[in-house]
Order: C-alpha cells, then sequence, then structure tokens
C-alpha cells in the first residue's frame, strides 16, 4: 500500500494508536486485538516508506534533526518505526536537551496532541487541544484536566554533537513528517 493507515485499538484500560505500513497485520491492546487486509494493495515496508516520505539523515536511520530545528514553545512531529509499525510522537526542546513522548494524549489516546502544525506550548505546560488537559512541559506530567495525575509516555532520545537522536530501543529507524 502507498500508504499508512492509522489503527487504533481500545479496551476499558488500554489502547493501542500506531500507523502500518502494510497491507495485512493485526494490532494489540490488552486482550482486544484487531486484524486487517486490504485486497490488491501494494505493499511497501515501514523502511522503504520513511525513505520516500520521510526526512533521515545521512546513513543513520535513527537521526531525527539537528538540535536547532526542535521547536522550544512547539514541538515537532516524527515517528519510530519497528518492523511494519509505525509509533507517532513529538520532540522539544528544553535548553540544549530534548523531551519527547508518544503523540498521544493520556485522557483518549487516539487523539494526537500534535496533529500536524505542533502542539500548543505555554510558559509551563503542553496543552492538549481537545479538552485542555495540561502537561508540565518538563516532565509531561499532567497537572491539570480530564487525565490529572496521569503522565505522557516518554520517548528516549538523545543530543549528540548538535543533534538528536533516536536511541528508545523499540524502534530501528525514524522518520519527520
Ligand atoms: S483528549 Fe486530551 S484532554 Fe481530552
Amino acid at each position: 500500500m502507498s500508504e499508512p493507515v492509522r489503527v487504533t485499538v481500545s479496551t476499558d484500560d488500554e489502547t493501542e494508536s500506531v500507523r502500518v505500513y502494510d497491507d495485512a497485520g493485526r494490532v494489540d491492546a490488552g486482550s482486544a486485538s484487531f486484524s486487517f487486509s486490504f485486497d490488491g494493495a501494494e505493499s511497501s515496508t515501514a523502511t522503504e516508506s520513511a525513505a520516500a516520505g520521510g526526512q533521515q539523515s545521512g546513513d543513520d536511520p535513527t537521526h531525527v534533526a539537528p538540535l536547532s530545528e526542535v521547536p522550544i514553545n512547539g514541538t515537532m512531529r516524527c515517528e519510530g518505526l519497528a518492523d511494519d509499525r509505525g509509533t507517532e510522537f513529538i520532540l522539544r526542546r528544553e535548553g540544549d536537551a530534548v523531551v519527547a513522548w508518544r503523540n498521544s494524549c493520556p485522557h483518549k489516546p487516539e487523539v494526537r496532541l500534535d496533529p500536524g502544525h505542533g502542539a500548543l506550548v505555554t510558559d509551563k505546560h503542553l496543552v492538549c487541544h481537545e479538552h485542555g488537559a495540561r502537561f508540565v512541559r518538563g516532565d509531561g506530567q499532567c497537572s491539570s484536566g480530564p487525565c490529572q495525575g496521569a503522565a505522557l509516555a516518554p520517548i528516549e532520545v538523545s543530543v549528540e554533537d548538535g543533534d538528536v537522536y533516536l536511541t528508545d530501543d523499540r524502534f530501528d529507524a525514524c522518520c519527520v513528517f
């Protein structure tokens, strides 16, 4: 298939939301699963799609972006890739460091914090555009709103020589979109 499909599976306790770069597969969330297939679709792998549509640097597929391109008062949207699955995450800069979280609100995990033009970031918080949950900029804890006490799901990244890399071992590669 030429475009990935976003699949969200929810139970009362758990939600899994991923982008799938394949024409057949299964997504699990707790005890629930969703199987799908597309007839007659061309298949492409996550790596092929990333290379075609995303920004990847040189030979290192975990390179995200130069530190200077990561916003302070906004977010950059990326995708971590493993096999034929893509997991969206967002990054923002705190001084010379970068924090990254899944692009998903703990209140309703199918809601993207950054729908494509950057998440709303104030002096102290990242704010969900859907119902206004406020997450502390540094640690992602929800300090007010419908999911108060929950936290954004962290993604491991590091900064080396002025560049940001995805170092989370759940992923093999990443792309910025
Ligand atoms: S979906 Fe984010 S606060 Fe409700």
